[in-house]
């Protein structure tokens, strides 16, 4: 079968297409014959070698992949040959908080990932995806939206509640997808204004360039009169402060990315605030499962910008860094 891999080094260059044995599931094992998988950012770094410089080689790139089951092992009795599935970011990570062992399981990453014909897995370590959604679909699942449903619902959102999403990525999108379902208002800021466009078409109440204003926290605080609720906050560096003086007093952040790198913060105003300032790595296995039944009742279906065949998995990487997508980007193994 074939996969691709990161192979005597980090960085574009040494991407390179492979054949490997067919894999056979031992005891509580099964094979998922992969039919779509799709990126995120942090499959940019881990290439580059930014995410984890230490990161064995050669690796199986992509947390995120979705399928049917090919083949199952002895012993197991939580799908069949034949079920529709994602697998789940971290392997281990199934119920309950996170801990240092279970957040060591990150595919793609920790182990193996997705971009490969066949991938051996646990049991355990996949979800049956809504029947309503194709491969392509399922495959945006596993790290974008299992973290933007960590940081919206796991983070207490309500009917009615303001949310203030950062950029029209993958997991903002879902974000605003995710509050839309639940009766919030959605605030949007981007750096492009045919984006924001496209935002207010997916139900965001307003948007705000923040290339053009930068000062977008003055805006969100105009816009609801208090401050939001809660923040998506994937910027980081320069962003954080800015989503601090966004929230509401008692408002929420939900820290999650940092696209413009790492910084430094005043923690006087989060005290001041009383704000709940909340690291977010992915989400459980059961947190996969209950955002999955939220997406069949809302028959939501995720936002694909681009689906790239599985020879032009560096182009999609590229796609990716230039910034130009909305929503996610899909490699297509059939294709
Ligand atoms: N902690 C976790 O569990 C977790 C999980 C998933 C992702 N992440 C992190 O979250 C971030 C987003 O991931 P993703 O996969 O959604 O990435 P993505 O699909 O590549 O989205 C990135 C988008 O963020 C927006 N952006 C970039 N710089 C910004 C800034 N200074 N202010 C506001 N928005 C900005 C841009 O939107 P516009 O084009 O509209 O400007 C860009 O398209 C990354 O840092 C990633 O590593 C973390």
């Amino acid at each position: 079968m074939k996969a691709w891999i990161i192979d005597g080094g980090f960085g574009f260059e040494n991407l390179k297409q492979a054949q490997r044995p067919d894999p056979k599931p031992g005891p509580g094992q099964i094979v998922v014959r992969v039919r779509a998988v799709s990126l995120n950012y942090r499959d940019l770094l881990v290439t580059k070698g930014v995410y984890n410089p230490k990161m064995p080689l050669p690796r199986i790139p992509c947390s995120d992949g979705a399928g049917e089951v090919l083949a199952i092992g002895d012993g197991v009795s939580r799908v069949k040959v034949g079920d529709r599935v994602a697998a789940i970011f971290h392997q281990r990570w199934l119920a309950g908080g996170i801990t240092d062992i279970v957040g060591r399981s990150t595919l793609g990453g920790d182990l193996d990932g997705m971009l490969a014909e066949q991938v051996l897995l646990s049991e355990d370590g996949v979800v049956p995806v809504p029947e309503h959604l194709s491969f392509a679909e399922a495959a945006t699942l596993p790290c974008a939206a299992v973290t933007a449903w960590n940081a919206l619902v796991e983070g207490g959102l309500k009917v009615g509640d303001t949310v203030l999403v950062q950029g029209t990525g993958g997991v903002s999108i879902f974000a605003l997808q995710f509050a839309k379902l639940a009766g919030a208002r959605v605030f949007v800021t981007s750096s492009s204004d045919t984006k924001l466009s496209r935002s207010i078409e997916l139900g965001a109440s307003a948007g705000l360039n923040y290339r053009t204003t930068p000062d977008w926290e003055k805006w969100a605080r105009t816009q609801t009169g208090i401050g939001v609720d809660h923040v998506v906050e994937v910027g980081g560096a320069g962003t954080l402060e800015r989503s601090i003086k966004a929230a509401r007093t008692g408002g929420h952040i939900a820290l999650i990315g940092v696209l413009t790198g790492n910084g430094t913060v005043n923690p006087l105003p989060i005290l001041m605030k009383s704000i709940r300032l909340r690291g977010i790595f992915v989400g459980s296995r059961v947190m996969f499962e209950e955002m999955n039944r939220a997406i069949t009742v809302g028959q939501l279906r995720p936002v694909i910008d681009r689906v790239f065949p599985f020879t032009e998995f560096p182009q999609a990487l590229q796609h990716m860094e230039s910034g130009a997508h909305f929503g996610k980007i899909v490699i297509d193994l059939t294709k």
